[in-house]
């Protein structure tokens, strides 16, 4: 189905149900099961996808969130198995470059790609040796058969491996991983570990409400003709008690927008129902309340495609990305409501320096001096370092993401 059938899909829904929130809008333009831009191909890369995230950068954010998994690792007392869930994991490409780094936690992981699209799912085996989910969340247990002589995990099924938590009398097999899986949603079953979110968050469909005189509206996708616009209807008291939760008790004047990420609140308090003891690392655009309101919805509402800034969100659904900023004072609110403590904040460009970039870079342009003369491998991903710090810590890009870690103690 191409853009203008969704037009047709999303203007028959309206005529039948009424106006749709901004946050249905975006879940079609984004994820239709036909149409969705994750759905029919987009997503991150560095030349053929349709924007630039961190990991597509180069090996070295990877490089620098597998030191960030070992301290938590070791901050949760080397649990094994360790389970990391990295969800909006696009092609994998983070998951390899952790995985190629060899972490110290690599014997007890499991890594668990968690992606919506179809499409992405299965351009993550080019990158990765995916395994059935149940090997990474049910406890993979050795057997007890004599005639089984091979101490290690096989990849794939084999007689003499089981695998299963209702097999708890069996020995449970520590230092089996790396395990790697992949699924559609959040994994059903409880475990301790990390989340991990690299610019899942700004994916996430959002209500969008506007100030009024005396309130908020809420800004919704109607139809005049067959074109899809946008009209205000009064927002009921759950979104505006929400939306004042979102501008952080910044004076926001009549006519100006806010979004409300109402499906990240949602996906939070799924982690909080999963997340036994453990963190969770966001990585996001994200600013406060008050700036949101001051740059306005043109800035904080964008579109991409082939790295290009795309159109009006409600144009051409799913032929580009819809990417939306995320105010930190909702997130802080919905991470407490959730359970969750706030453990750290800070930029993706401090928080890069304070796990040791800078020290990465000069390795890097050290092995660039000795071998720029042989040009190999090495001395070409040496001199590649030095320019990926840069975007990494680029204060007017990537550097200026919102790195925000959550912790999950007691249940
Ligand atoms: C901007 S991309 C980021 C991909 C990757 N993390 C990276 O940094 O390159 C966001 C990804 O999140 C996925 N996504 C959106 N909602 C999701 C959800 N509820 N669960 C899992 N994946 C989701 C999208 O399909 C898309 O691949």
């Amino acid at each position: 189905m191409h853009t203008q059938g969704l037009v047709e899909k999303l203007a028959e829904r309206i005529r039948r149900g009424g106006p749709i929130t901004f946050a249905e809008f975006q879940d079609a333009a984004l994820y239709d099961p036909e149409a969705g831009f994750f759905t029919t191909g987009g997503g991150a890369g560095r030349v053929a996808g349709d924007f630039v995230t961190s990991p597509e950068v180069g090996a070295l954010f990877g490089t620098l969130v597998a030191r960030y998994l070992d301290d938590a690792w070791h901050r949760l007392g080397e649990p094994d198995p360790f389970v990391v869930v990295e969800a909006g994991a696009g092609r994998g490409r983070l998951a390899s470059d952790v995985l190629r780094t060899g972490p110290a936690c690599a014997p007890a992981l499991r890594y668990v790609l968690v992606e919506r699209s179809a499409m992405l799912r299965s351009e993550q085996r080019e990158l990765l040796t995916i395994e059935p989910a149940d090997e990474a969340l049910g406890p993979v247990v050795l057997s007890t058969d004599p005639d089984d002589d091979e101490p290690q995990r096989s990849r794939g099924r084999r007689p003499g491996w089981r695998s299963g938590a209702t097999q708890e009398a069996d020995e449970l097999a520590p230092g089996t991983g790396p395990i790697v899986a992949s699924i559609d949603e959040l994994p059903g079953i409880a475990f301790d570990g990390v989340v991990v979110a690299n610019e899942l968050l700004d994916n996430l469909p959002v209500r969008i409400v506007e100030r009024t005189g005396d309130g908020w509206a809420e800004v919704r996708v109607g139809l005049d003709g067959d074109r899809l616009v946008a009209m205000l209807v009064p927002a009921d008291a759950t979104l505006a008690a929400e939306a004042d939760v979102v501008a952080g008790g910044a004076k926001v004047t009549p006519g100006v927008r806010l979004p409300v990420p109402t499906v990240l609140a949602d996906w939070l308090a799924a982690v909080a129902g999963v997340l036994r003891r453990g963190e969770v690392l966001l990585v996001d655009y994200a600013e406060n309340g008050a700036g949101l309101a001051a740059r306005g919805q043109g800035r904080w509402l964008r579109t991409y495609r082939h790295h290009e800034r795309g159109g009006d969100p409600l144009d051409a659904p799913g032929s580009q990305d819809i990417t939306c900023d995320v105010s930190l004072e909702y997130l802080r609110s919905i991470a407490t409501r959730a359970g969750f403590v706030v453990a750290d904040e800070s930029t993706q460009a401090d928080w890069l320096t304070d796990l040791g970039v800078e020290a990465l870079v000069e390795e890097g342009r050290a092995v660039w001096r000795e071998r720029a003369h042989l040009g190999d491998l090495a001395a070409i991903s040496g001199r590649s370092r030095v320019g990926e710090a840069a975007a990494l810590l680029d204060p007017d890009g990537l550097g200026s993401h919102r790195v925000v870690t959550l912790e999950r103690t007691v249940r």
